[in-house]
């Protein structure tokens, strides 16, 4: 069969730019001309245009304009409003995590601590609801870039489920490390929220995913979250904290420990951890446990790879794994971080959804339920745990 060619941009220039440029380099089902980059800081869209002899565009107009799929890669607060613009003009979208959210009320002492959460909730979900529409009057889709969704060891646990028809009763999962290097992350306003979000929304899409195929296996219908439960704590802002110097602690406003205990509609339940107080690289894992079966999914770290290295700087110009704080002694290596994480996976199936139509695992449904159990999460925690009913999209 002739490869379509596919016309592709990208809105935001930094970190998941990076990532989601490399990843289109590997797509192999579609050819794909990247037409070029925009971004509100106009020298960082310059230079991460140059780097890659593509064109800067001057506006999202003029992006959207020549483009089939826009990437999605500001952040948070700005995806609702990149996002509709590409669908109104029936785009295919390829959106970064979060889906959306609520970023305070403009204020410019906007803290989190006195938000209420019962508006951020209901203002949160009132985002998700437009960006659902604009989907339904589309032509274009929203992919959601939710790399857990198809990360190997998870697409693997959705072969197990489908072929054993296994009923998942409980999964507990977590992501975590020191603390994200973006200014932008510490403060709520303009990530929704802090760590329960930022990193939480990873093992927590991966969970109600999981659930999902349970369900469609069964009998076409997914397993919904019907409730949550949740604390949150800002650790390195507790009074005795002592800063030695290995995990980040100079945030504005947001939580850096979180919990969440969702129930399913099946009454089954999941419990995901997500952090900035965990030293040691990058800790993101997904445990199963079902009533045939049990699968640890060990996104990263995982022992695909060891090794030992007596001198620092041997491995001065080696990557060796996210977050690291060391590289000498005994480490698990990753050959191929990207992979094991599912980057270069979800955007080879979304050039595969928007040329030929294929259906895609990561969508809107999956994305609206995860904002939906996160800020269900937010005001249960309000409440110091006081459970709070999921209104579910999928
Ligand atoms: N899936 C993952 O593993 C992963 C990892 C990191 C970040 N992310 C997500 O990617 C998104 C971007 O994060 P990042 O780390 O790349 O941020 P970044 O700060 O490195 O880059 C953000 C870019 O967006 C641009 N920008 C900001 N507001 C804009 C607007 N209104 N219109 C156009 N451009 C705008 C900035 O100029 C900048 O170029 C976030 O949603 C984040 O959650 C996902």
């Amino acid at each position: 069969m002739k490869k379509k060619t596919v016309r592709s941009g990208l809105v935001g220039a930094g970190f998941s730019a990076s990532f989601h440029f490399e990843a289109i380099q590997k797509v192999y089902g579609t050819n794909v001309e990247v037409m070029g980059v925009y971004a509100k800081d106009a020298d960082m869209a310059r230079a991460y245009a140059e780097k890659r002899g593509i064109q800067a565009f001057e506006s999202l107009d003029q992006l959207i304009e020549n483009v089939d799929v826009v990437h999605v890669n500001t952040p948070p607060y700005a995806h609702e409003a990149v996002a509709v613009a590409a669908l109104n003009a029936d785009r295919h979208v390829i959106c970064e995590k979060p889906l959306t959210g609520y970023f305070g009320d403009g204020s410019p002492d906007f803290h989190w601590s006195r938000a209420d959460m019962h508006v951020a909730l209901q203002e949160a979900l009132a985002s998700v609801e437009r960006m659902i529409e604009a989907e339904r009057r589309s032509q274009g889709r929203l992919m959601y870039a939710e790399n857990w969704v198809y990360a190997p060891s998870i697409q693997k646990e959705r072969e197990i489920l489908e072929k054993t028809g296994g009923q998942i009763l409980w999964i507990h999962g977590e992501e975590a490390h020191s603390g994200s290097h973006s200014v932008d992350y510490a403060y709520a306003a303009r990530c929704g929220g802090g760590v329960l979000i930022g990193k939480g929304c990873h093992p927590l899409s991966a969970a109600l995913y999981l659930k999902r195929v349970e369900g469609r296996v069964r009998n076409g219908q997914p397993i919904r979250p019907k409730a949550v439960t949740a604390r949150g704590h800002a650790i390195t802002k507790i009074p005795g904290f002592r800063d030695e110097g290995h995990i980040r602690c100079d945030y504005y406003d947001i939580e850096d420990f979180s919990m969440i205990h969702i129930v399913f509609e099946d009454d089954t339940i999941a419990t995901v951890f997500a952090s900035d107080i965990v030293l040691g690289g990058i800790h993101n894992w997904l445990e199963v446990c079902a009533n045939n079966h049990r699968a640890v999914c060990n996104i990263n770290p995982n022992t695909a790879m060891q090794t030992y290295n007596p001198r620092e700087e041997n491995f001065r110009d080696i990557y060796v794994l996210e977050k690291l704080g060391t590289k000498q002694g005994w480490a698990n290596t990753s050959p191929d971080e990207d992979w094991f994480t599912g980057y270069p996976q979800e955007i080879e199936a979304f050039y595969r959804c928007a040329a030929y139509g294929e259906e895609i695992e990561s969508e809107i449904h999956l994305a609206a339920d995860t904002i939906s159990t996160i800020y269900s999460a937010y005001l249960s925690s309000s409440r110091q745990g006081a459970e709070v009913p999921v209104k579910a999209y999928g």
